[in-house]
C-alpha cells in the first residue's frame, strides 16, 4: 500500500474562452501523507482554488491523476474512476470554501444545511439517525446545538466557518480541501478557526491542503507548504524550512510580507516589481523573471524545471543553488 494518501501527478487545468487559453494550473504535483497538512500559497489568480477544485473533482483537470488510498485500502485514481464507485469515494474527500456568507443556503436551517449530505449520500438514513450525526457533530465543531433551527443570517463569520465544517465533516471524510477557510475572518477569530481545525484533524484522522494567499495563516497548521506563481509549483518544501531557508526568490518576496507579530521588531521588505503577468500571455523562460532581483540572461529564455533536491524540497529556480536568500527573521526595530 503507498505511504501517501494523495499522489497529486501532473495537474493542468486549461480554461478557453473566445480563443483565449488561460493556463491556471501547469503541471503541479504533490504528494500528501495521511494526517498530514499540505498548504498551498501565492498571490491571487495563481491557480490555488483551480488545482484545490481539480483534486477533488469539482471541476475537470485538462490533464494528471490524484492517486487516492480509500478508507477500505483501494487505491483510486480519484480523476478517472466511474459513476458506481465514484458514489462510494467521493464523500471521502470534501471542500471547504472561501466565503462562508456565500455559501450556506440563506433559507435553509442550520440543522439542514449540516444535514443535506446525509440525506444525499444516505438516502435510507432515518430522519433521527440524520439528526443524531448532524448535531453530534456541531456540538464537535463548536457550535451552541440548541441553535440549530435557527438560519445562517443569525450566526456570526466564524461560526458561519464552523457551520461550513460541520457540513464538510458530516460525511466523515478523509481528505478535505480548505480554500482560504479562514481568509474572510478577523485575526483572532482567524486563530479559533485554524485551532478548531487543527484538534479535528487529530480527533477525526484528517488530512488537509489548506489553500491560503497569505503565508503567515499556512504556517502554524501545514507540515509542508508548496507555493504557486502563475499556475506552476514554484517551491515545494518542509514549512520550518521553507520559513528559514526559501530557495525561490519569490518565496523569499513573500516571507518578507509576512506581518510579523512582536511590535519591537521588524522584516525588511523586499518589494515585488511589477504586477502579476497576464496568465493568457506569459512571460518566457522563468515566469518570474520580470519581477525577480536575481534575473539572469538564462531566466528570460529558459525555464527553470522544478527540481527534487536532497532531503525532499523542490524549486524551480536556475539559481538556487548559488543564491543565499533570507528566510523569515524579524530583528529589532531601530529605537
Ligand atoms: N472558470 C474559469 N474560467 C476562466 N478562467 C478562470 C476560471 N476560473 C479561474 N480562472 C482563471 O484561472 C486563474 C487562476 O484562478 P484561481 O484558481 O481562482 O486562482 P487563486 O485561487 O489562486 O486566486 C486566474 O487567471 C483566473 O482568472
Ligand atoms: S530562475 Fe531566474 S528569474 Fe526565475 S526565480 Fe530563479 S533567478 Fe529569478
Ligand atoms: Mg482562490
Amino acid at each position: 500500500m503507498s505511504d501517501y494518501i494523495l499522489d497529486v501527478q501532473h495537474i493542468h487545468k486549461r480554461f478557453t474562452s473566445k480563443n483565449v487559453c488561460v493556463k491556471a494550473v501547469s503541471d503541479v504535483s504533490f504528494k500528501v501523507k495521511k494526517g498530514e497538512t499540505i498548504g498551498i500559497v501565492g498571490e491571487s489568480g495563481c491557480g490555488k482554488t483551480t488545482l484545490g477544485r481539480c483534486i477533488v473533482r469539482g471541476i475537470e483537470a485538462s490533464e494528471g491523476s490524484v492517486q487516492y488510498t480509500a478508507k477500505d485500502g483501494t487505491e483510486y485514481d480519484f480523476l478517472k474512476i466511474d459513476k458506481k464507485e465514484m458514489k462510494k469515494v467521493r464523500k471521502e474527500i470534501q471542500m471547504i470554501f472561501q466565503d462562508p456568507y456565500s455559501s450556506l443556503d440563506p433559507r435553509m436551517t442550520v440543522l439542514d444545511i449540516i444535514e443535506e449530505p446525509l440525506k444525499a449520500n444516505y438516502p435510507k438514513m432515518t430522519k433521527e439517525e440524520r439528526n443524531k450525526l448532524s448535531i453530534d457533530i456541531a456540538a464537535k465543531v463548536g457550535l451552541n446545538t440548541s441553535y440549530l433551527m435557527r438560519y445562517p443570517h443569525a450566526f456570526s463569520g466564524g461560526q458561519r466557518q464552523r457551520i461550513g465544517i460541520a457540513r464538510a465533516l458530516v460525511l466523515e471524510p478523509q481528505v478535505i480541501v480548505c480554500d482560504e477557510a479562514v481568509s474572510a475572518l478577523d485575526v483572532s477569530i482567524q486563530a479559533q478557526v485554524i485551532n478548531l481545525l487543527v484538534e479535528l484533524r487529530k480527533d477525526m484522522n484528517l488530512t488537509y491542503i489548506f489553500i491560503s494567499h497569505d503565508l503567515s495563516v499556512v504556517e502554524h497548521i501545514s507540515n509542508k507548504v508548496g507555493v504557486m506563481y502563475l499556475g506552476k509549483m514554484v517551491e515545494f518544501a518542509q514549512t520550518d524550512e521553507l520559513f528559514q531557508y526559501p530557495l525561490h526568490p519569490y518565496t523569499e518576496a513573500l516571507l518578507s510580507a509576512v506581518p510579523v507579530a512582536d511590535p519591537t521588531m521588524q522584516v525588511e521588505r523586499i518589494p515585488l516589481q511589477g504586477e502579476i503577468p497576464n496568465p493568457a500571455n506569459p512571460p518566457s523562460g522563468c515566469y518570474f523573471h520580470e519581477r525577480c532581483r536575481y534575473c539572469i540572461d538564462k531566466c528570460v529564455t529558459e525555464e527553470p524545471r522544478l527540481e527534487e533536491l536532497p532531503g525532499g524540497r523542490s524549486v524551480a529556480c536556475h539559481r538556487a543553488k548559488e543564491l543565499k536568500l533570507r528566510g523569515f527573521a524579524p530583528v529589532k526595530k531601530e529605537a
